[in-house]
């Protein structure tokens, strides 16, 4: 039984942010959530098991010839590739010809809350990258612009070993900002920073209970369609 003196947290209480929950403005249209996706971790994960089942993380090659240290796979109507031909979406994945696995519904779901809290209401992404990084490995600084239309946000959501994520501007040469992201920290940009230069540093060794050595990243995206 609880005591007088016991405290007793209501679990409903906590259920969107925990309790390192909180925002964080990053840029303008930029916006860290911070413990987001944390009480999600387990389905998360479970879910770029399944995809990675059927669509394996795999390193391409850039156009300039340079294999990526980051691993990938893709999931939802089109996925993210680049090879010798360039940066692109595609429905399927080249790797086995077929479609690349369905967008999880807790991706969705995620993605549109996400989206709201940080002012973007009404946001079904239609494609969403899975990164996988090791240590030693990163992502050079670019800016999202494949898609058909940037009227819509990015979401991106970290899982595992943390990393530091540099954000910009418009222009590379542009100062940023540096921001370390941990397990279960959501970041959204639109608007006007919806073009802005991000990438992420060589990511340090580490073991996190739930990944081991890694980080996993989702960036979820509307792709195709205005
Ligand atoms: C990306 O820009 O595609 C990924 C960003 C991240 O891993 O945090
Ligand atoms: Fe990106």
């Amino acid at each position: 039984m609880f005591g007088p003196m016991m405290p007793y947290i209501c679990p409903i209480m906590l259920s969107l942010f925990d309790a390192h929950g909180g925002m964080e403005a990053l840029g303008p249209g930029a916006t860290v959530l911070r413990g987001f996706a944390r009480k999600r971790d387990v389905v998360l994960l479970a879910e770029i098991e399944q995809v990675s089942a059927k669509a394996p993380f795999r390193h391409m090659v850039t156009p300039g010839g340079f294999e990526m240290s980051v691993a990938m796979t893709n999931c939802g109507a089109a996925g993210w590739v680049t090879d010798r031909a360039g940066y692109r979406y595609r429905s399927d994945d080249p790797l086995s010809g077929k479609r690349w696995p369905a967008m999880p519904v807790p991706f969705l779901t995620l993605a549109d809350e996400a989206a709201r809290a940080a002012g973007f209401a009404g946001f079904v992404p239609d494609a969403c990258l899975i990164n996988r990084y090791e240590p030693g490995t990163k992502l050079s600084l670019h800016q999202d612009k494949d898609e058909a239309s940037y009227a819509h946000p990015i979401v991106s959501v970290s899982l595992g070993l943390s990393a530091t994520f540099q954000f910009g501007g418009p222009k590379r040469s542009d100062p940023v900002r540096r921001v370390v992201l941990e397990h279960g920290d959501v970041v959204v940009w639109g608007g006007p920073s919806r073009l802005f230069h991000h990438g992420v540093l060589t990511l340090k060794s580490g073991e996190h209970p739930m990944t081991g050595a890694r980080r996993f990243n989702l960036t979820l995206r509307r792709a195709l369609q205005e």
